[in-house]
């Protein structure tokens, strides 16, 4: 609790909240403490009534960074909380905590051969590879992209990917666009004996996939856990994730996550 007393909530000024299709809203929050202190990976924590319904603040990764000044958030209108922020129009104002979490490893240092990264996203867990990818452009790290989606219209920030300079790799489960199946399937397919980093984020069951196969190829691979997340800072306990280590072992994905080094997690 004395975390929460330290940290600053804010009162965000809403910058617009774009409907992008396919139930997809993104977000620009005036936040300039926020934005100042941001890592790739790190997550705010949402009120999204004024009222106490819903109660609970609801987690969305930074998007990017909008401005010096402004974060974007990308979500999916899912539930009550969502349904309400994406009512929201610009120069409302929302109770933002943040940022929180721990935030991306980044490749290591220039001239070693690990400098290029895979990032692989399935639906939604695109929201905070996006950030990443700027921040890896920015250092001039090569990188390849996999997008997986069900379909071809709920497909995220391709774009966005391209323009960064990624190499962008499609799989969806329908077969309407790239390659037909799971984003799993694309990484075993176009995998090669290589260096680099993965940085993954999206549903638990790809996640596991994805760590069984760099297990097995003895890939460095970081995972974003998604989590329902009530406090934020480490207080509740309710996010616990089981890691490997003596007799049982948790770690928590709001404080000593989001992101881990996918060989730590019991993936069950
Ligand atoms: Fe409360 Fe992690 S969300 S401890």
């Amino acid at each position: 609790l004395s975390r929460l007393r330290e940290m600053k909530d804010i009162k965000a000024k809403v910058l617009s909240n774009e409907n992008i299709g396919s139930g997809y809203f993104k977000m620009g929050l005036e936040a300039p403490s926020i934005a100042k202190s941001a890592k790739a990976g790190q997550f705010v924590q949402v009120r999204c009534s004024d009222t106490l319904e819903p109660f609970l603040r609801r987690p969305f990764s930074i998007h990017r960074l909008k401005t010096q000044n402004a974060i974007e958030i990308l979500y999916e209108v899912i539930g009550k909380g969502t349904e309400l922020l994406a009512r929201k129009k610009k120069g409302d104002f929302l109770k933002v905590l943040g940022p929180l979490g721990n935030g991306f490893t980044l490749p290591r240092a220039k001239g070693d051969k690990r400098q290029t990264a895979i990032l692989i996203t399935g639906g939604i867990g695109v929201a905070p590879l996006v950030f990443l990818a700027e921040v890896l452009a920015k250092k001039k790290i090569k990188m390849t992209v996999l997008i997986g989606a069900k379909t071809k219209k709920t497909l995220l920030c391709e774009k966005d990917f391209k323009n960064l300079g990624a190499k962008v790799h499609i799989a969806t489960d329908d077969g309407s666009k790239g390659y037909k199946g799971f984003v799993s399937g694309l990484f075993q397919k176009i995998l090669q004996a290589n260096r680099s980093t993965i940085y993954t984020c999206g549903p638990q069951p790809m996640l596991k996939s994805i760590a069984d196969i760099c297990a097995k190829n003895k890939i460095k691979c970081y995972a974003s856990l998604e989590e329902e997340m009530a406090c934020g800072i480490g207080a509740c306990l309710g996010c616990a994730v089981r890691v490997k280590g003596k007799g049982i072992a948790c770690k928590f994905v709001c404080k000593d996550g989001p992101i881990f080094d996918a060989n730590e997690i019991i993936w069950g």
